[in-house]
């Protein structure tokens, strides 16, 4: 099984920004620690963080192309805003997990918001750098 796990803007700077919010530990850790879970899991993985929306809109293209399997995509900021992250993964219709590090629900009014929602099948936030793992798991077991 093909999964690829996609960061948006400012998650590259994971130990450096807000460590009260979303931890000390660095964005490496978190590539790590989602390449062990999925190497465990005989998933074949490819992750990849962008500043750039038009970025992640490519990247959700190549996954058709590349026949992923299935997305985990935390778009950060853009989770709020962007409607051409949703539009592409509605192009590709490959199943797809939202995921936050924080609670994003007890947090701003502007974070309420999620574009993204509207088309992933499943939603996790607060739990940290597990959620990535949480997510996978969500989509192995709708695929199987
Ligand atoms: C975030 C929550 C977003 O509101 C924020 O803009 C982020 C990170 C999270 O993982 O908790 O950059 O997606």
């Amino acid at each position: 099984m093909k999964i690829l796990v996609i960061n948006g803007p400012n998650l590259n700077f994971l130990g450096i920004r807000e460590p009260d919010i979303y931890g000390k530990n660095t964005y490496c850790d978190l590539c790590e620690m989602i390449n062990e879970a999925a190497k465990d899991r005989n998933v074949d993985v490819t992750i990849f963080q962008s500043n750039h929306e038009g970025d992640i809109v490519d990247k959700i293209q190549w996954a058709y192309f590349h026949k992923i399997d299935g997305i985990v995509i935390n778009p950060a900021a853009y989770t709020h805003t962007s409607v051409a992250i949703l539009d592409a993964l509605k192009a590709v219709n490959i199943p797809a997990v939202e995921v936050h590090i924080s609670d994003v629900d007890s947090r701003e009014d502007f974070r309420q918001i999620s574009y993204v929602g509207k088309y992933c099948f499943a939603r996790i936030a607060g739990e940290g750098f597990e959620g990535y793992v949480h997510a996978m798991d969500e989509i192995i077991n709708k695929l199987k």
